[in-house]
């Protein structure tokens, strides 16, 4: 029995629960369907990690981390129902021993009441995954046999094709894909899903959806936090790595692909796959033409990154998918930290009217979508100036989740995931062969521009809007990156480096 049955309970086993993810996504989320309603009456939450800790001071732990969201309140009955749920098991996961004895206290706990489901989630160091999932495996604890077993995979999921390959062989040797969810947070983004609802539960942007209208689509994940604390993993990932090969071409494909025949986990990631197939492969000599890549000056003053480290922080690729629909139809991906504005957007550029008869110079249509902060769409046309002669001018129609959901709050992306893998559905989960395509589209871009004989990354000032050189990728093409739409801003075009 692999599905969710009434007569079951659930046991969530958070793997490096000590860890900054748990106190700042899992535990938050986990608490908010449970309040909810939506994680069952008999919920189990056990962290393990190599602290040694009691249940409550691994819980006064948790409070702490708390205390960052405004709407907590841990004196609430809520909560403390809630947190009377959580449990601590001491132990590394790289020792088999240590992972029989969670296996044996799991089982002393589940064993009075109902059959319980797991779900195993590894928010640990990348380096410890492969050891864990062999534990794992050896002490029998990935085994379905009254009730399911699912296993949470977060990103990075190896660190280049080869590696990725590896870990799915690990990972398939003891889970089969069915129990396998790997974490790309983007796509528990409500805007995200949004985009599909637009897409293919509306009749009339899909005809004009393709190379006969659309210009160009430019991507951007803008972002003001600095490496911070992070670097002793950002500093090996990078730009490329960190968001590019995950969060970036993800968007790429709710964007490009085609409509699956259902929303269903396997027809959706098919139809994922086959975009990803699509982009164009390029050699690591051919990297210079189509990216440019940058770090923020004071990045070699964060703490923990090497001296003279070339990491980049910043990145900006044109990528080509090659078939039918998007022949010819450049997408500009961009992303960096320590700019001037936190801002994820996806600009559809539609092409020009074939032909002017109003003697002005008038900017394209644009379609935003705005992934955060202020989830909604913008839609950018001309219109006539009142009164007067003849005048164009840009402006834009706006849906804005706030205004027309009531201000219902959007839930964090980790909600909806974490809901979605209890369910057993992989819909919004990155397969094994997409995380594999994306690597193979990432990696010659990575070696070509880290060639030992290459120029270092440009710098780029902390609050800026990033490094000048990626105007140049664009202007290459007679094109310019399109100014990002927040609330009712200025329309005119131009480039915003
Ligand atoms: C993570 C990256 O996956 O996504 C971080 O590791 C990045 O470096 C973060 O800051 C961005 O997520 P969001 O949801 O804030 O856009």
């Amino acid at each position: 029995m692999t599905s969710n049955s009434p007569d079951q309970t659930t046991t969530i086993v958070i793997f490096g629960a000590s860890g900054d993810l748990t106190r700042r996504k899992l535990i938050p989320s986990l608490c908010s369907l449970f309040g909810k309603g939506k994680l069952g009456p008999e919920v189990r939450i056990v962290g393990m990690a190599r602290g040694n800790l009691t249940d409550q001071e691994f819980r006064d732990s948790l409070v702490e981390g708390m205390d960052a969201f405004e709407e907590f309140n841990p004196t609430t009955d809520e909560w403390k129902e809630f947190v009377s749920r959580i449990s601590y098991y001491c132990g590394d996961v790289t020792s088999s021993d240590d992972m029989k004895g969670l296996e044996d206290t799991l089982l002393a706990v589940e064993t009075h009441g109902k059959p319980a489901n797991r779900l195993y989630y590894l928010a640990l160091a990348p380096s410890l995954y492969g050891t864990a999932i062999l534990n794992l495996g050896e002490s029998g604890m990935a085994r379905q046999v009254d009730c399911w077993r699912r296993l949470v995979v977060e990103k990075p999921f190896g660190t280049d094709l080869r590696s990725a390959q590896e870990l799915n062989q690990l990972v398939h040797s003891v889970f089969a894909e069915e129990q396998v969810f790997r974490i790309d947070h983007y796509l528990g983004k409500e805007t995200v899903q949004n985009l599909m609802v637009f897409r293919f539960a509306n009749t009339i942007f899909e005809p004009i959806w393709n190379r006969n209208y659309i210009d160009n689509v430019q991507i951007t994940v803008s972002e003001t936090v600095t490496v911070s604390d992070r670097a002793g993993y950002y500093d090996q990932a990078g730009v490329f790595r960190d968001m590019f090969q995950n969060h970036l071409l993800q968007l790429l494909t709710v964007v490009a692909m085609e409509p699956p025949s259902n929303f269903q986990a396997d027809l959706l990631r098919n139809e994922k796959v086959k975009v990803l197939n699509a982009v164009r492969r390029l050699l690591p000599e051919s990297a210079r033409q189509v990216a440019v890549h940058a770090q923020y000056n004071g990045y070699l003053d964060e703490p923990n990154v090497p001296a003279g480290s070339d990491t980049p922080t910043y990145a900006a690729i044109r990528l080509n998918v090659d078939n039918w629909r998007w022949q010819g139809v450049p997408f500009y991906l961009r992303s960096g930290k320590a700019l001037g504005e936190k801002r994820t957007e996806i600009a559809i550029q539609f092409q020009k009217p074939p032909h002017m008869m109003f003697h002005q110079e008038i900017g394209p249509n644009v379609l935003a979508i705005q992934v955060q902060p202020d989830e909604g769409l913008h839609l950018e046309f001309q219109a006539k100036s009142p009164d007067g002669k003849m005048e164009l001018r840009p402006v834009d129609l706006e849906f804005h989740y706030d205004d027309s959901f009531g201000g219902r709050a959007i839930p964090d992306a980790y909600e909806r995931l974490l809901l979605d893998a209890l369910s057993g559905d992989a819909s919004l989960f990155t397969r094994s062969d997409e995380i594999e395509e994306a690597w193979e589209i990432i990696d010659p871009i990575i070696q070509g521009l880290g060639v030992s004989s290459a120029p270092p990354p440009d710098g780029y000032a902390i609050g800026s809007n990033g490094p000048a050189a990626i105007n140049q990728l664009l202007s290459n093409d007679g094109r310019q990156w399109l100014r990002l739409h927040g609330r009712s801003q200025n329309l005119s075009h131009g480039n915003d480096s």
